[in-house]
C-alpha cells in the first residue's frame, strides 16, 4: 500500500496568542509538527510513504524549523477550510495512493493508532479515526444510519440538536484513496455556517459514491486531541512527559516521581538506572548501567559511564562523564568537557572544554576551563584557570599526578609538569617543573609587638 501523509498546518493558531507560528510551539523538545508526523515517519519502516505539508501562516518558520524532514511542501494562501487545504496538495498525488490526513496540531498520536487507520483502508475503503467524547462540543459529530454504518460527518456550527447529542467524533485523521478524493473534492462547496471547504463533506460524497466509510476507534482521547491554546499545550506536554516516563519505568528505569521528571529528546538508560525528582534531560542523554541522577538536575546532550553518581542541582551539558565518576551537589559541566573514568568533579566546580583525567578530583570552588588535566590530579579548593586574557582563550596542561593547592590561579597558556606541587595562593605565571614544588606566596613574616590602631579620644 503507497501512503501519501497530508499535514495540514497552515493555520494561524491564533489562541495561542503567539508570534510563533502554532505548529511551532514547543513540545517535549521539539515542535508540535514534529510530533505530529512523528507516527507517520515511524510508518515509513513497512510502508511505501511520501508525505506534504500544507503551510501557510509562517511558512519560512515552519519550513526552516522542519529541515532534513523528507517531505513536499505546498503553500495555502488563504485557510479557506481544510478541505481546500488538501486540495492543495492534490497535483502531487497520485491515483493509487492512500491519502493519509494528519494535522500538524494533534502531536500524541501513536503509531500503532495510525497503523490500525491505514489497514482499515484501501483503494476502495476510506477510513476516519473516531473517538467517544464525555464532552465532544466543538467537533464535527460522526453520523451513522440505522445499520450502524458511518454516513457523514457534521459540523459543531451545521449541526442541529439531534445531530449534535452524539458522542463520537472525528478526529480529523482520515485515510482516503487517492483517486476518488481528487473527484470529490473538486466537488466540494462552502454553503454552511462558516462559509469553508470542509474536508469532512468529502465522508458522505463518498458513501453516495458507493465508497462506504468504516471508523476507527481510540479509546485514548489524549491521543487525539488538538492542541490550540496555552493550556492544552501545557495539558499535552503532561500527558506526553507521562507517557515517556511509564516508558522509561516499562524499561527498568527506577523514577522516584514518574510526574516529576521531563524528557525533552532522546533517552536512553541501561540497567537499574535510578531517577531522583526535578530532573529535566534534554537533547541525546545516554545513561549506562547503575547511573544515579539526584534531585534538580538538568542534563543536555550527555553520555554518563556505568556506576557513575551525578548528585543534587548538578548541570550538565554537552559532555561525556566516564564509569564510576561522581559530580556534584551543584557542579556545571558544561559543553566539550569530558571526565574520565573514576573522576570528581564536587560543589560549585564549573568545568569548561576540559578533559579530567581518570581518578582525577575537583572538589571544591574552582573554575577549569580549556584544560588538558592527566590522571590522579588534586585540584583544591577556589583554583582557576585564567583561560581568557580579554581577547582569546589558551590552554592549561596538567600532568599527572600533580597537585594544585588551594587558591591557585593558572594564567593560561600555562603547563604544570607531572608530579608537581604548587603551593596554595599560587599565581602561575610560568610552567611549572615535573616533580617540584613551585610557589609564589611571598614569605611569611611577623612583626613583633605590633599594635592595632585605636580609634582617637574626642
Ligand atoms: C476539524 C474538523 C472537525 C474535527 C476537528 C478535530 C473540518 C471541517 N472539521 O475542525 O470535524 O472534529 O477538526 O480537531 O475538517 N487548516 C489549514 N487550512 C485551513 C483550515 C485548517 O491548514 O484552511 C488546518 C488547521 O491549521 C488545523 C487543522 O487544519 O491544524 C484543523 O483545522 P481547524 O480549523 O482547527 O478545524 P476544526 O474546526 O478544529
Ligand atoms: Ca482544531
Amino acid at each position: 500500500m503507497k501512503l501519501h501523509a497530508v499535514v495540514l498546518a497552515a493555520g494561524k493558531g491564533t489562541r495561542m496568542r503567539s508570534e510563533m507560528p502554532k505548529v511551532l510551539q514547543p513540545l517535549a523538545g521539539s515542535t508540535l509538527l514534529d510530533h505530529s508526523v512523528s507516527a507517520f515517519k515511524a510508518l515509513t519502516q513497512r510502508f511505501d510513504t511520501r508525505m506534504t505539508l500544507v503551510i501557510g501562516h509562517g511558512a519560512e518558520q515552519v519550513k526552516a524549523s522542519c529541515e532534513g524532514l523528507d517531505c513536499h511542501w505546498v503553500t495555502q494562501t488563504e485557510q479557506l477550510g481544510t478541505g481546500h487545504a488538501v486540495a492543495q496538495a492534490i497535483p502531487g498525488i497520485s491515483d493509487d495512493e492512500i491519502v493519509v490526513v494528519l494535522c500538524g496540531d494533534v502531536p500524541l498520536l501513536t503509531e500503532a493508532t495510525l497503523e490500525r487507520l491505514v489497514n482499515a483502508a484501501s483503494d476502495k475503503t476510506p477510513a476516519l479515526l473516531t473517538v467517544n467524547l464525555d464532552d465532544p462540543t466543538g467537533y464535527g459529530r460522526v453520523l451513522r444510519n440505522d445499520q450502524g454504518d458511518v454516513e457523514a460527518i457534521v459540523e459543531q456550527k451545521d449541526g442541529n440538536a439531534e445531530q449534535l447529542l452524539v458522542s463520537e467524533i472525528n478526529t480529523g485523521i482520515m485515510a482516503i484513496p487517492g483517486a476518488p478524493l481528487k473527484r470529490w473534492l473538486s466537488q466540494l462547496g462552502n454553503s454552511n455556517a462558516q462559509g469553508e471547504y470542509y474536508l469532512t463533506d468529502v465522508i458522505a460524497m463518498s458513501v453516495a459514491d458507493g465508497y462506504p466509510v468504516v471508523a476507527v476507534a481510540t479509546d485514548d482521547p489524549d491521543e487525539v486531541a488538538g492542541v490550540n491554546d496555552k493550556a492544552q499545550l501545557a495539558q499535552t506536554e503532561r500527558a506526553l512527559q507521562h507517557r515517556l516516563a511509564k516508558a522509561l519505568m516499562q524499561q527498568g528505569v527506577t523514577l522516584r516521581d514518574p510526574a516529576r521528571v521531563d524528557c525533552r529528546g532522546q533517552l536512553a538508560a541501561g540497567s537499574d538506572v535510578v531517577v531522583d525528582v526535578n530532573v529535566i534531560f534534554e537533547g541525546d542523554v545516554r545513561l549506562g548501567d547503575r547511573v544515579v541522577i539526584g534531585a534538580n538536575c538538568q542534563i543536555k546532550d550527555a553520555t554518563i559511564g556505568d556506576d557513575s553518581v551525578i548528585l543534587a542541582n548538578s548541570l550538565i551539558d554537552g559532555a561525556v562523564i566516564g564509569k564510576q565518576c561522581q559530580v556534584g551537589p551543584f557542579a556545571r559541566i558544561r559543553p566539550d568537557s569530558l571526565l574520565a573514568d573514576r573522576a570528581r568533579v564536587g560543589n560549585f566546580v564549573e568545568l569548561k572544554k576540559t578533559q579530567l583525567g581518570e581518578g582525577s578530583k575537583a572538589n571544591h570552588l574552582s573554575y577549569v576551563g580549556d584544560a588538558i588535566v592527566g590522571q590522579n590530579v588534586n585540584i583544591g579548593a577556589g583554583v582557576i584557570t585564567c583561560n581568557y586574557d580579554g581577547a582569546n582563550k589558551h590552554v592549561t596542561e596538567i600532568g599527572d599526578g600533580a597537585f594544585i593547592g588551594s587558591d591557585c590561579q593558572l594564567v593560561a597558556p600555562v603547563k604544570v609538569g607531572a608530579g608537581a606541587t604548587l603551593g596554595a595562593g599560587t599565581t602561575l605565571g610560568k610552567d611549572a617543573p615535573a616533580g617540584e614544588l613551585t610557589i609564589t606566596r611571598p614569605k611569611q613574616i611577623t612583626i613583633a609587638g605590633w599594635k592595632r590602631p585605636v580609634k582617637n579620644k574626642k
